[in-house]
């Protein structure tokens, strides 16, 4: 409460912003984490976009299709996590999140009741490579379910206000039409833009009388309905877990190049669910693989000679052993070590921890900044030991 009125108090500007004119200096998370919730808008009944501006006057630079982590202060437990941004880059000055209340979600619901315009978090990022900008093509075809609609929207925005050519064909797939998230917005893009189609493939009805659109789900043969060319086309993919293995399956059904293809999931309420219930190794390996952009096939590569390296946590008093090619956190999960995790794939920080002694080959995608690794803190789900550790832990 006292933090927020602190923001209230030193953020006059975020309510009356001075930056018209030139574009103000890069926000960067490394110096400047925390951001001001500016604006809220309920998208469908359960679906809300949060705005956020710097405190200080910066401007947003990123990919479209990026995402940036918030750190959450929930009852007391610091919770992390990521979201795709769904404002384009080229509404440099606020950036936003799209977020579904998720049943049971502790997140989602905390951010639904309690984020408000004049609330400050912080924030870390942008990161991701989940992006069309690191993939241009002439043709795109954006696949998206839910809440995984909010990377490909930031992708149309961007394309749509930059006045791209590109031909673009968005499929997205909800329960209902009432659960279609920014229906209008992607009309009135599609409206305006010839070379921009959208189809909506809906489960069912809903309590709606009538509905033009598509029922059912998405198939091999109304994809080759609504985009008959889809062979040719770079193809974006984002929702939950199940719809990403359909839209794999029925691309390898029709001859797809999974060369072209790109996908990613932040379902990590559901994920961390599954992940506590089985907390095995090769869950979440199974886990990285609906997480990865380019997935073209889980081939084994060849097992490396290991070296067993000794992992100590000082708080808890515990020993464990790690093969030098193994993450510390899959091998203290197999040794019975409780540690919070949620992507398993170094983008969200949860896993951080301070390293005591000893050194770690450290692959992350953005769940760390680059202080934290100077004050000697790693993430252990992409951290492989290089000598015995001592976690602070
Ligand atoms: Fe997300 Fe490690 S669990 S960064």
């Amino acid at each position: 409460m006292m933090r927020d009125q602190a923001v209230f108090q030193s953020t006059s500007r975020v309510t009356q912003p001075q930056f018209w004119g030139a574009l103000p200096a890069r926000w960067d998370s490394d110096t400047d984490d925390t951001l001001v919730c500016c604006h809220v808008r309920q998208e469908t009944h359960d679906v809300k976009s949060f705005f956020f501006r710097a405190p200080a006057e910066r401007a947003f630079v990123f990919e479209p299709g990026q995402f940036i982590t918030l750190e959450l202060d929930i009852d007391g437990e610091t919770i992390n996590r990521c979201y795709t941004i769904s404002s384009p880059p080229t509404r440099p000055h606020t950036i936003s999140i799209t977020v579904k209340r998720v049943p049971g979600g502790k997140v989602s619901n905390w951010l639904h009741d309690n984020l408000q315009p004049g609330s400050s978090v912080r924030v870390l990022g942008p990161s991701g490579e989940f992006t069309c900008a690191r993939h241009p093509a002439r043709k795109f075809l954006f696949l998206s379910a839910g809440s995984g609609v909010t990377p490909l929207m930031s992708m149309s925005r961007a394309h749509h206000e930059l006045g791209e050519d590109s031909d673009i064909v968005f499929v997205h797939s909800a329960r209902t039409p009432d659960d279609i998230i920014f229906a209008r917005e992607l009309d009135l893009i599609a409206s305006n833009q010839t070379n921009f189609r959208t189809a909506f493939v809906c489960e069912r009805v809903g309590a709606r009388t009538s509905w033009p659109g598509v029922t059912g789900f998405l198939t091999l043969p109304l994809l080759k309905l609504i985009a008959p060319d889809f062979l040719e086309r770079e193809v974006f993919t984002c929702g939950p877990a199940p719809y990403m293995k359909a839209v794999r399956h029925l691309l390898d059904e029709g001859g797809f190049d999974r060369k072209q293809y790109h996908e990613e999931s932040f379902s990590f309420e559901t994920i961390s669910e599954v992940a506590a219930q089985l907390a095995t190794a090769h869950v979440a390996d199974a886990l990285h693989g609906t997480l990865s952009e380019n997935v073209v096939g889980f081939a084994p590569a060849p097992a490396p000679v290991e070296t067993k390296f000794k992992v100590s946590f000082a708080k808890s008093n515990r020993e464990i052993e790690c093969g030098s090619g193994q993450h510390v956190l899959d091998a203290a999960k197999k040794a019975g070590v409780r540690l919070a995790a949620s992507c398993t794939q170094g983008m969200c920080g949860t896993c951080k921890v301070k390293l005591v002694s000893g050194e770690v080959e450290m692959k992350h995608a953005g769940g760390i900044r680059q202080r934290e690794i100077d004050q000697g803190m790693v993430l252990l789900c992409c951290s492989k030991p290089k000598t015995d550790l001592v976690v602070d832990k």
